[in-house]
């Protein structure tokens, strides 16, 4: 069997080689950066251009947003001085290269400029509109949205070519994982460029194409809509996080959304496909930021199971809490299996370039397990016939988790998750 320090080692190297790109490939000059957005990821994304000696501009609609924005960057330094990270004179020098405006011209003279506003596909392509008219030729143009179609905001452009995702995990200048997200006309250098810069600010990158959530997000979907299905079928959310607390993650998934924010992409009065959220947040349990979610937590932000979640629960599902009662090992395998069948789908799709990019991205963004590699390395482990018999099951009931046909390939041949060949990304113009 293969070590998985070894495996994930060289893991990392690969995910810096780019398939297919023409040898010589120039990188473009970027010397000036521009942010658009002063919010949780913008003021991350900043930190991590004024930490690495380049000059931001960071644009605002107002200058309370700005004010805020520039002050808990402040902040974040002064804690990490305060800690002995850096000298104290270092705050003032990372502060100096950070100018916040409220006018987008000021980004005439950006050589990249990432947009971080709200996730709404108008605003952004209003935003790049603007964008096109005001930056100079040959300016990258990046989006940091979580799961709009880059295709589409690149399209409102006259410049295509110049438009590629750069997907910052929060905190962003914390977070070591960046997603460079190709789109159907990004061009080589673009792309080339990207990931020379990733290097410079300390990420771990890795490219992948266009589609919903694209490679990180896309598999922790089909993982959260397994884990709410086995809430909907009566059993608690602290029992699903503690299977996977001994698996080895960190959190569990409903751990990580009380730290999120059930209230991402809700709003009241919403009637969403989980409705045991859309109970939780009316009742303003959002999470932690107020003090409860779907556990209760102390003023020491310690968590506990809540009789109130439980009671939500069997309000909305008509199902006695702690009914349906499943070990942690069938939890683990009824929402880990289908996170192993979606990165062989991504495969089948070329949106990664090759299976270990998906075990670095879960490595390095969403805190899989070191002891287990990440969802190829521990496929493997499991075996493809394994999860394909838990996949038929899961896909007789909801055809969101049908089987990929590359598993029921892997599963006949004895194959391996980690020796999938895709041959490189697929986008429009290759
Ligand atoms: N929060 C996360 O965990 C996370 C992770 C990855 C990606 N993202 C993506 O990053 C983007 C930003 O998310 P966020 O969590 O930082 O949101 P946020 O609400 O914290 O910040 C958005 C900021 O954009 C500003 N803004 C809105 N319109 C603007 C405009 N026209 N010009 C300048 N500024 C404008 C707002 O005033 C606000 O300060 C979204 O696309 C989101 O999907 C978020």
């Amino acid at each position: 069997m293969q070590d998985v320090a070894d495996y994930m080692s060289q893991a990392n190297k690969s995910a810096w080689e780019i398939e297919g790109l023409a040898e010589g490939t120039p990188l473009r000059d970027i010397k000036k950066v521009g942010v658009i957005g002063a919010g949780t990821m913008g003021g991350g994304i900043s930190m991590n251009f004024a930490t690495a000696g380049m000059p931001v501009k960071i644009v605002e609609t107002k200058a309370e947003a700005l004010e805020r924005g520039l002050g808990v960057i402040q902040k974040n330094y002064q804690r990490s001085a305060d800690r002995g990270r850096f000298p104290q004179e270092e705050v003032g020098a990372r502060m100096a290269r950070l100018e916040g405006t409220l006018d987008m011209e000021a980004l005439a003279d950006c050589d990249l400029v990432i947009e971080a506003v709200f996730e709404d596909m108008d605003l952004k392509k209003t935003i790049f509109t603007k964008l096109d008219e005001i930056c100079k030729d040959g300016a990258i143009l990046a989006t940091n949205t979580s799961a709009l179609n880059i295709d589409e905001i690149a399209a409102v452009t006259k410049r295509p070519q110049d438009v590629i995702g750069l997907h910052f995990f929060s905190p962003a200048n914390v977070m070591k994982l960046l997603e460079i997200v190709r789109a159907d006309e990004t061009a080589d250098d673009v792309v080339a460029t990207s990931m020379d810069l990733a290097k410079k600010i300390g990420k771990i990158a890795a490219l992948v194409g266009v589609c919903q959530g694209f490679v990180g997000n896309r598999i922790l979907a089909s993982r959260q809509l397994q884990a709410m299905d086995m809430v909907n079928r009566g059993v608690m959310p602290w029992d699903v996080d503690v299977a996977f607390n001994e698996f080895g993650f960190k959190m569990g998934p409903f751990q990580m959304s009380d730290l999120a924010g059930l209230d991402l992409g809700w709003k009241k009065g919403a009637k969403t496909a989980s409705p045991i959220r859309d109970a939780l947040c009316e009742m303003d349990r959002r999470g932690q930021k107020t003090g409860a979610g779907y556990y209760d937590y102390d003023e020491n932000m310690q968590r506990t199971p809540s009789d109130v979640t439980a009671k939500v629960i069997a309000e909305v599902t008509g199902v006695e809490p702690g009914a349906s009662s499943l070990s942690s090992q069938e939890i683990i395998e009824i929402c880990i299996y289908p996170m192993i069948n979606e990165a062989v789908k991504i495969m089948e799709e070329n949106k990664a370039q090759r299976p270990s990019d998906v075990d670095v991205i879960w490595a390095y963004g969403y805190g899989w397990p070191g002891d287990k590699g990440g969802p190829m390395f521990y496929g493997d482990q499991v075996g493809a016939d394994k999860i394909l018999a838990k996949m038929q099951q899961l896909g007789a009931d909801d055809s969101r988790f049908a089987p990929a046909a590359l598993l029921e390939e892997l599963a006949a041949s004895g194959g391996k998750f980690t020796e999938i060949n895709t041959g490189g990304l697929k986008t429009g113009n290759r």
